[in-house]
């Protein structure tokens, strides 16, 4: 196997040469040419029953060339032999959910929080059929019953970055399969199957993709569990369009690049907010006491691209005198980003639950950039400071007129 950044660069082209092309090609087809059409039948029939490829792809629901290099890729990076890529990330837990769960007749799923507030609302609403016990990460296995049918992980977590020990999960899963939501590591900084994952789960939207300019969600397993997974996209139809999978498999060259810059960037801004007087708790696993079981070394490679803190004030405040952070959701981006889970990302998970698993109504996530660290810290600083430039605030909010009424 090639190490990391020769994986990354060069997964998912195996074909490319013979094809005689430099950079994959897009496949916009939704539907492919069968004149025989018995064997395109047999093509539908393998397809259908979950497997990777056949003759023909036959429908772009079944299955997609560009697609499928990207999933080759992630499952290269990831150390699996298969991954099976969705239209988002929520679509991806949706069908873990789906093939682990209601495919099997177990109803029943085990959750440590916290979670993305999208995968928390899913599992809470019953919308799929399935009932969540929620646990803390030492009391799975007190959780765990002959109906359940999954274990959901994340770590680091979003959005405190909460880290857990993967591999003591899944001894206490026993024979239940358990998902490790990896979008916050990455397969750069860790590898989940390695330490017995089941389902290895990303937001694509993310450090995958990279730019804020693709939505995709992707699942790396073995290819016993793929099969079924594909089933399920087929049925429902949660495909990734070929455009977002060609995105995200460009992206993916330059994972390891930009996951190792945006790092040293946090670790840099993670000490330095612990140090200022407008921060309270500052949550990095870069920072002393944050990773009490030593898991950073041992089961990830590195500390992340992700922090959390607390604001002495107003989070809301603080956020509206940023003049270089972006203020929005969504992460791994190349532009750094601030959102306030209370507000936001984590509404929808009731305010007990949310303050019992650790995530403060004064808590802001920063998913770091790749800009300079020092133009970070200025805009960051005067925004914790409280030295906001009021003029600018009037000048530019004066800046904005109603569009012209159209006839
Ligand atoms: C950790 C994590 N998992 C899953 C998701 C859902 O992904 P998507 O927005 O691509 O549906 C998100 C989105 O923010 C996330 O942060």
């Amino acid at each position: 196997m090639k190490r990391l950044r020769t994986t990354a660069v060069h997964g998912g082209r195996d074909d490319l040469a013979d094809l005689g092309v430099h950079a994959p090609p897009i496949d916009l087809s939704t539907t492919y040419p069968i004149p025989d059409q018995p064997e395109g039948g047999h093509a539908l029939q393998h397809l259908a029953e979950g497997a990777a490829h056949a003759a023909s792809p036959v429908y772009s629901r079944l299955h997609n060339p560009t697609v499928a290099r990207f999933e080759q890729a992630l499952a290269a990076l990831e150390g699996t032999s298969a991954a099976v890529a969705f239209g988002s990330g929520m679509a991806a837990v949706t069908a873990v959910v789906q093939a682990a769960c209601v495919v099997t007749g177990k109803p029943h799923v085990v959750a440590v929080r916290p979670l993305y507030g999208g995968t928390d609302h899913l599992l809470s609403s019953g919308l799929l059929g399935v009932r969540t016990t929620y646990a803390t990460a030492d009391r799975v296995a007190d959780a765990v019953t002959p109906q359940t049918g999954l274990v959901v992980v994340e770590t680091p977590a979003n959005p405190n970055l909460d880290l857990l020990d993967i591999a003591a999960v899944v001894a206490q899963a026993g024979d239940v399969p358990v998902m490790v939501d990896n979008t916050f590591a990455t397969p750069v900084l860790q590898n989940p199957a390695a330490f017995g994952a089941t389902y290895v789960l990303h937001s694509g939207t993310k450090y995958l993709g990279g730019h804020g300019d693709v939505l995709g969600g992707v699942v790396a397993c073995a290819e016993e569990h793929a099969g079924p997974l594909r089933q399920v996209r087929i049925i429902t139809g949660a495909v990734l369009h070929p455009l977002g999978g060609y995105l995200m498999h460009r992206g993916l060259a330059t994972l390891p690049l930009r996951v190792e810059a945006a790092q040293r960037t946090a670790v840099d801004l993670a000490a330095r907010l612990d140090a200022h007087p407008g921060t309270g708790l500052v949550r990095h696993p870069s920072l002393p006491g944050a990773d009490p079981a030593g898991l950073v070394g041992t089961q990830q490679r590195g500390p992340g691209a992700m922090l959390a803190f607390t604001t002495r004030e107003d989070p809301a405040a603080v956020v509206r005198r940023l003049r270089l952070v972006t203020p929005a959701v969504s992460l791994g981006s190349v532009d750094t980003l601030i959102e306030h889970p209370a507000a936001l990302t984590h509404r929808l998970v009731p305010d007990t639950a949310r303050e019992e698993s650790g995530v403060p109504a004064n808590l802001l996530r920063l998913s770091v950039g790749l800009e300079d660290v020092e133009d970070l810290w200025d805009d960051l600083d005067q925004a914790l400071s409280g030295h906001c430039e009021e003029d600018y605030i009037k000048s530019s909010s004066s800046d904005f007129r109603e569009p012209a009424a159209s006839h």
